[in-house]
């Protein structure tokens, strides 16, 4: 199993590293138990100084390698390629990710457009001071889903700025512990190929957009070499999903749709 860990904060020592730390020898310890082969690679988007996004559209209207800050991005979304699970985590900032972790999502939205995730798993980790996480995770969750990211879950640990090492194991380690359970769980189960209902409807409502507004542009032709504007095509990639689930998945994706232009 390749495990990607994204972080960002400049706190190389702070609530999210040291939980990250326990989360990565959990890992480690859990996959020599069962035999499985585990490869953990880390990094701090904080590292990079990642440019903001300017907007230029480029990525959508040409292809993302002519983003003219390319060269920062593409390293790491060669690792997103070659992990098959993701750890996100960011420090919780005024109700939402960090800005760090918010100017990553910008420069990746080309994969809102054309995703080209699904089969691989996210876990999405944020720490925070008062807990107030939801939109942070929301953030994370919906961007994810729209890459056809497997979510095995999400956890905020509610964490005082200064908390020490002791501390946050005192509290946090039994938590951490059933999330690396969780994680190695899923990924064992082959999870991915078994979408919630949630990501059949980020699927269908695209699907059905790109179905009605054929156009010229590297988007459209980018769904349409996939197969994926075939009418039978349910999701991304071959799945396991329960008919039901597919069925009332395409159903509210398809009434979504219409409220769009
Ligand atoms: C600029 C800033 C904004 C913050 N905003 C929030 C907030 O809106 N809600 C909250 O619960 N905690 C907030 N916090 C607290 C952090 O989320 C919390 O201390 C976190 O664990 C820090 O992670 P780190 O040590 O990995 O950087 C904020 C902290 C900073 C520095």
């Amino acid at each position: 199993m390749n495990v990607l860990i994204l972080t960002a904060s400049f706190r190389t020592k702070g609530n999210t590293s040291r939980i990250l730390d326990r989360l990565t020898d959990r890992l480690t310890g859990l996959c020599a138990q069962q035999g499985m082969d585990i490869h953990i690679q880390q990094i701090n988007l904080a590292d990079i100084n990642l440019t903001y996004c300017h907007g230029c559209r480029v990525c959508f209207d040409r292809g993302e390698t002519h983003c003219p800050f390319w060269n920062e991005i593409g390293p790491v979304k060669t690792a997103l390629q070659a992990a098959d699970v993701w750890i996100f985590s960011s420090p919780v900032y005024v109700d939402d990710v960090s800005g760090i972790m918010k100017s990553f999502l910008d420069r990746m939205a080309h994969v809102n457009h054309r995703p080209e995730f699904a089969g691989k798993y996210a876990f999405l980790l944020t720490t925070s001071g008062a807990g107030s996480s939801g939109h942070a995770a929301r953030t994370l969750a919906n961007t994810l889903r729209t890459w056809g990211v497997y979510i095995i879950g999400q956890k905020d640990f509610i964490a005082g700025a200064l908390s020490t090492p002791d501390e946050l194991n005192k509290r946090f380690n039994k938590n951490i512990d059933r999330i690396a359970a969780k994680i190695v769980e899923s990924f064992r189960n082959e999870k991915a190929l078994t979408p919630s209902i949630v990501s059949m409807i980020f699927f269908k409502v695209q699907q059905a957009l790109w179905q009605r507004n054929k156009e010229d542009s590297i988007d459209y032709h980018y769904w349409e070499s996939k197969g994926w504007l075939k009418p039978g095509v349910t999701w991304y990639i071959p799945h396991k999903a329960n008919p039901l689930t597919v069925l009332l998945g395409r159903l509210t994706g398809s009434v979504i749709a219409r409220f769009f232009e």
